[in-house]
């Protein structure tokens, strides 16, 4: 089994989305002890914007590190995904990645019913954190855009992903503190499951 470990988040040490993506990592290690791990750190080694030239088809060196990230993410079958929300959506880092994942032809392609997702034999694990609480019916609940746009892009291509979520994490130390907690037990419970 191989696994690909992604982060995205520009905080460095005090990161949330680091901190729950190693605890992910680490508890499906301990499970996999044999597993093969490949860890992106997309701010570390932030991927160039993608440009129509890169399709993996192309004949371009762009297009060849194209095919390169494409092909590290089909042929993990877990992926674990940092992602934090930064004016209410993803990472630019992140979505830099996404769009080289999202190609047409090999992870969706369009049949007579619409689109197909061709990437659905995935396990993939988001771990969201956010500054502010955007539960439906609050003033900011409209605003989300990480959580929204994950399950929408994998959705499109055929992985229905596992999402965990701490958020609040502004609302001070305490509050902080027991999203972490929270979030920390919800990823016990799902790789509890998978064991
Ligand atoms: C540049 C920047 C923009 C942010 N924008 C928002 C925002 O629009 N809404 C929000 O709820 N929190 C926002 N936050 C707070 C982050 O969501 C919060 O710090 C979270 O912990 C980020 O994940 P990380 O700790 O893994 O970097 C922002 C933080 C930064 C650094």
């Amino acid at each position: 089994m191989t696994i690909l470990h992604i982060d995205s988040s520009i905080s460095g040490d005090t990161s949330v989305s680091r901190q729950l993506s190693a605890a992910a990592v680490a508890r499906i290690v301990a499970t996999q002890p044999g597993a093969e791990m490949i860890y992106r750190d997309l701010v570390a080694s932030p991927l160039d914007h993608y440009i129509v030239t890169d399709k993996p088809c192309n004949d371009t060196a762009g297009s060849a590190f194209s095919a390169a990230v494409l092909e590290e993410f089909l042929a993990a079958e877990t992926i674990v995904i940092g992602a934090p929300l930064y004016n209410f959506t993803i990472s630019s880092q992140l979505k830099a990645w996404i769009d080289r994942i999202v190609i047409s032809g090999v992870t969706f392609s369009f049949g007579e019913q619409g689109p197909v997702g061709l990437a659905g034999d995935k396990r993939v694990i988001i771990l969201v954190s956010r500054g502010l609480a955007y539960q439906a019916g609050t003033p900011t609940g409209a605003l989300e855009h990480v959580e929204t746009l994950l399950n929408g892009i994998f959705g499109f291509i055929g992985i229905k992903p596992e999402v965990i979520v701490a958020e609040g994490l502004i609302f001070g130390p305490e509050a902080r503190a027991g999203a972490i907690v929270g979030a920390e037990a919800a990823i016990a419970d799902l790789l509890a499951q998978a064991a």
